[in-house]
This record gives structure tokens, sequence and C-alpha cells, in this order.
């Protein structure tokens, strides 16, 4: 994190700003094919653009940030990008550890990260463990990651439990789902933003988003700023939240 100081902008109010925010960081590979570079050069931009708003989304009082590194589905790209976002991914982890000890930042994973190479799963661990007894906002990354697999595996998890009688079925609400998701603990995600105009989920948080505004904004991600952050939050807060009950109601 650099040391300039951001400043939340008078209009937005402090009191309620979301306090899960989920990203998905979209528009890597145009942005570098715009610009006549490789997909990894969108992808090291791309971490300059996480750390702007994670540091946005910390100045905003932001609990909890999700950020959709890495997709179950992303296997399927060359291998040079994938090992390239990979060693990108470890390099990062290792150069922020001092800065997240700093700011008293907690990193978390959810994904199957057994299936990342060893280097970058070492880092990941390391920084997990570092990080572990600080206080601040919770960075979430997610690894090898998908919605659906998630829930499967849940579900298996769960299924267990019940086979060896150490829950009963009549038990199994969707509390206890929650509690055994991989972001137990972590309350789901107030708000959604995606970069670069797609306007899909993606497999990301299926879920948790359930009831999440979401934010759709045309720009590529390494051109994210604060300022993108800030425009997201103003939308938020002009929203009403009724979680499925009526106008009149809330
Ligand atoms: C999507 O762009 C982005 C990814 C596959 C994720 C990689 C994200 C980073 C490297 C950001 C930093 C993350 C952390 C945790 C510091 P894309 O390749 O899908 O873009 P395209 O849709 O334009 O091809």
């Amino acid at each position: 994190m650099n040391a300039l100081s951001l400043e939340l902008p008078h209009d937005i109010n402090p009191k309620t700003v979301p306090q899960h925010v989920a990203l998905i960081m979209d528009g890597n590979g145009r942005w570098a094919k715009q610009k006549g570079k490789m997909r990894i050069a969108g992808h090291k931009e791309g971490v300059e653009a996480a750390k702007r708003v994670v540091k946005a989304l910390s100045t905003a009082g932001v609990k909890y940030v999700t950020l959709y590194a890495f997709s179950t589905e992303n296997w399927k790209r060359p291998a040079l990008e994938v090992s390239g976002l990979m060693d990108l991914l470890m390099l990062t982890l290792k150069r922020e550890l001092k800065g997240f000890m700093k700011e008293g930042f907690i990193l978390r994973t959810i994904g199957d990260i057994e299936q990342l190479p060893s280097s970058t799963r070492d880092a990941v661990k390391e920084v997990v463990y570092q990080t572990n007894e600080n206080t601040g906002m919770v960075i979430n990354v997610a690894l090898s990651y998908g919605g659906r697999w998630e829930i499967v595996e849940t579900t298996k998890e769960l299924v267990r439990k019940a086979v060896n009688g150490e829950m009963d079925l009549q038990h199994i609400d969707e509390n206890t789902f929650s509690q055994h998701l991989q972001t137990s603990g972590m309350p789901d995600p107030d708000l959604l933003i995606r970069s670069s105009g797609e306007k899909r989920l993606s497999n990301f948080l299926v879920w948790q988003s359930a009831y999440s505004e979401y934010v759709f904004d045309n720009a590529f991600w390494p051109d994210f700023n604060e300022h993108n952050v800030w425009n997201a939050l103003r939308d938020f807060q002009g929203r009403k939240r009724r979680f499925g009950t009526s106008s009149d109601a809330s």
C-alpha cells in the first residue's frame, strides 16, 4: 500500500457503507489487448488496481473484501497465463505482507488451494498465518474457487456429519449450511462489483450473493481506482434493500 492518504467523499455516509464488498476483477485481458500488451501485463496492472481498491474500501470502513482472483474455470486458460498468474499472486503476497501487518489486514482464502502450485500455496499459507492475529479489515481472496464447487463440498460435509451421527438431519437449515461454507464467520456480501461491463456472476459466491446489491462498472479492472469505488458506494447507498419484503414493509 502506498503512503498517500485518501479521504471518503462527504456525500458518502460512513455509517451505511457495506460491511462486505465482493469484487469480480474483470477486463485485464481486454485492457492489455487495447494497449498491444501481453495478457500478463494486464494482470500486473490488475494487482495495482486491487491495491487501490482495497485501500479505498478500507478508508470507507468496509470490514470484509472478497476478491475473485482465480476461478475453477480459469485453469482452462493457456498454461503460460496460468503459471504467470500463479507467480504474480505469490510475488504480490510476499511483497504486500509488510503492508498488511502495518494496516492490520487479515488474509483469508476461499477455494481449493491444494490445487495451487506449492510455491503459491506456501506464500498464501504464510500470509494467512502471519496476519491471523490482526484485527483490521479481512481480505478474502478466492483462489481456484467456484460457487457450485463450494456448495457441493458443503453438502458432502453435511451428509458426512449426518451419516456419522454428528448432525441431526432436522438441524440442517440455511444457517447451518452457511456456517459450513468456506465463508463461514463472514457476513454475506452486501455489495458485489464487477468491472469491464460484463453483467454475470460467473460462479462467484453463488449462495452468499442471494441478496447482494450488484454494481456493474464499464471500466476495465486495471483502470479501477478509488473513484470507481466511491461511485459504487454512492449507488449502493441510493438503493432500498428489501430482502424480499414489500416496499411498504421496508
Ligand atoms: C480477469 O481478467 C482477471 C482475473 C483472471 C483475475 C486476476 C486478477 C488479478 C491479477 C488482480 C489481483 C488480485 C489480487 C488478489 C492481488 P480477464 O483475464 O478475464 O480479462 P478479459 O475478460 O478482458 O480477458
